[in-house]
């Protein structure tokens, strides 16, 4: 009875309420930023390899994903094992990981990838420790090929608060160019979205 109830709860929301601190949403992102997202996916490389961090239960892998289907690499990695689960089962053409951001070097050599094309990232970077941020950061910045770009969001109501300031200026300090694109406000709460070229170190 308790196992099939806990069944029933969508696997977002069980994971929201199992570990808030990870998850730092009640609900996965809407169309309209996970379009924002995807707009990242570079048009002008083949076959890219695109990484999604942070994946949740697919609201922006459904829609970046159509953008390789013509070929490259979609990877997403999820920490959470029903959400991972969920995103093996619903988005075909997906390589899913169930795995932690902070060994990306490691999940990517482990699937013969050297370099990344874009890094799309859900993670709730604002309550993060300022060395996981770090530590992430480096992982990512470390993966993407020169042109690559990175890209990702935060809660517009949250700009001001430590851990988003703080992660404003870390992203700073490992990429050339950080461009804060406009909010999209048809987001339940409103976020704003990153866009970040010339990782540090890449060239
Ligand atoms: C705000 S949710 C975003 C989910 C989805 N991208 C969306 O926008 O609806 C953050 C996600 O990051 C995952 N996550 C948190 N820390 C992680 C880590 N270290 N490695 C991989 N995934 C992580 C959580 O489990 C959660 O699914």
């Amino acid at each position: 009875m308790l196992d099939a109830l806990k069944r029933s709860v969508p696997p977002f929301v069980s994971a929201a309420v199992r570990n808030p601190k990870a998850v730092g949403a009640a609900a996965p992102s809407s169309r309209a930023l996970a379009a924002r997202m995807a707009s990242a996916v570079p048009d002008g490389v083949d076959t890219p390899t695109v990484v999604e961090i942070g994946a949740g239960t697919g609201a922006f892998t459904r829609v970046a994903s159509e953008r390789v289907a013509g070929g490259g690499r979609y990877i997403a990695i999820e920490q959470d094992e029903r959400m991972a689960d969920h995103l093996e089962r619903t988005i075909p053409g997906v390589e899913v990981v169930n795995g932690d951001a902070a060994e990306l070097g490691k999940i990517l050599a482990d699937r013969g990838v050297t370099s990344v094309d874009a890094v799309l990232c859900g993670l709730p970077w604002s309550l993060f420790t300022v060395e996981l941020q770090r530590r992430i950061l480096g992982e990512i910045s470390t993966a993407m090929a020169p042109h690559a770009v990175f890209t990702t969001f935060a809660y517009v109501h949250a700009a001001r608060i430590p851990g988003s300031k703080r992660f404003r200026s870390e992203v700073e300090a490992v990429f050339e160019e950080v461009e804060v694109q406009s909010p999209v406000w048809r987001n339940l709460p409103p976020a704003m979205t990153y866009l970040c070229r010339g990782a540090r170190g890449t060239d």
